[in-house]
């Protein structure tokens, strides 16, 4: 059996040729000509049999719709929730094989095991094993590119073991993703892959604020959480960078929002802050939110608001201060962070 690879720059789709033919991995769609001239011309003539896509990804599927115009006898070969992925994005019907978890698709001389790895970080990956020539086509499950586990992948972690376990299993001397560089040596991505998440111990409190009095409320909150034994760490969202937010919020067991309230509004940093919450991984953390206002103090509902439309789990309700806090505001506040260091302690206890 011959592999070919007939992508280009890191676009990959590689053509495996044996009594049958298939395309495993399309390309974006803007490389369809690209692709199919490639396609006919290692074909010389002969049909294309499978078109295989280990995810269903705009851009994996992308050249998909011309490839089965162009050749009218391929099937298409994705795991149920990819076939039904594809569905949406053609608008119409096609033929296709489903492969189901260790199936094997023969090709005359050669074969695929399929093996269905969800979630990773599409939700209908899955790889093809090829065991005559110990090639794993493994879609976007791995890619080379740095950053990649911790972007993608990380929030899946408990998929991603399943995953490093059951291709441990195979012998694989190459992977062949869709998209960047080959990787020739699998075994430190199975260790990364392997490797249970780690469960943040620690709260963050954030806070945006003009002239102090959310940042009292802030430190407030960080006092009472710092007693209860959590270890807590304050972020002022104008001095802090976006990436070192999002790591603390996406780390933290638990989290505390601050914001003031200027022109009946929550200050846009926060809703930043919030909208780049991960919310595979960050669903089940417990928040509490505060702030200072003057007047009508519409910031804490809308951060509220917002938090809960994402389904997240509030430990107490806001608690607001006009202007500077009031001995009656502070006990408030205090509870509240009380309740939330109970949630977090709970949670962390549930291990
Ligand atoms: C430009 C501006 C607009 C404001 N708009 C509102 C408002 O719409 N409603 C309100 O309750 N307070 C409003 N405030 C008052 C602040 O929320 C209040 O001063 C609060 O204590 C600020 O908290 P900070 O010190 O944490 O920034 C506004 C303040 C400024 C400077």
């Amino acid at each position: 059996m011959q592999i070919k690879y007939i992508g280009k720059d890191g676009d990959n789709s590689y053509l495996l040729c044996g009594e049958k033919t298939a395309a495993a991995e399309c390309m974006k769609k803007e490389n369809a000509e690209f692709h199919i001239s490639r396609i006919k011309e290692n074909l010389a003539g002969a049909e294309l049999d499978y078109i295989i896509l280990n995810s269903v990804s705009p851009y994996n599927a992308g050249t998909v719709s011309a490839l089965t115009e162009q050749f009218k006898g391929a099937k298409i070969v994705a795991s149920a929730a990819g076939i039904k992925n594809l569905r949406e994005m053609l608008n119409r019907d096609f033929d296709y094989i489903l492969a189901k978890d260790n199936d094997v698709l023969d090709l005359g001389g050669c074969s695929l095991l399929f093996k269905i790895l969800p979630n990773l970080p599409w939700t209908d990956s899955m790889a093809s094993y090829c065991p005559e020539e110990k090639t794993l086509f493994c879609g976007s499950i791995f890619n080379a590119e740095n950053g990649y586990y911790e972007k993608y992948i990380l929030p899946f972690s408990d998929y991603a073991q399943n995953a490093s376990k059951r291709l441990s299993e195979l012998e694989i001397n190459a992977v062949l993703p869709a998209f960047g560089d080959k990787i020739n040596d699998i075994s430190p991505f199975l260790k990364l892959y392997g490797k249970p998440a780690e469960r943040s111990d620690s709260a963050a409190v954030f806070y945006a604020s003009l002239f102090g009095n959310t940042r009292e409320m802030a430190e407030t909150v960080c006092g009472v959480l710092n007693k209860r034994g959590i270890r807590t760490r304050l972020f002022d969202v104008y001095a802090s960078g976006e990436a070192e937010l999002k790591k603390a919020m996406d780390t933290c067991a638990g989290f505390a929002v601050g914001t003031n309230t200027v022109n009946r509004n929550a200050d846009r940093k926060i809703w930043s802050l919030i909208s780049s919450i991960d919310m595979i991984s960050g669903k089940h953390k417990p928040y509490i939110i505060f702030g200072s206002c003057g007047w009508s103090g519409e910031g804490i509902y809308c951060a509220e608001k917002l938090l809960r439309s994402l389904g997240m789990r509030q430990s107490a309700k806001p608690a607001a201060a006009r202007f500077t806090m009031s001995d009656t505001e502070r006990a408030e506040l205090c509870a509240a962070a009380e309740k939330l260091a109970d949630d977090i302690l709970n949670q962390l206890g549930g291990k």
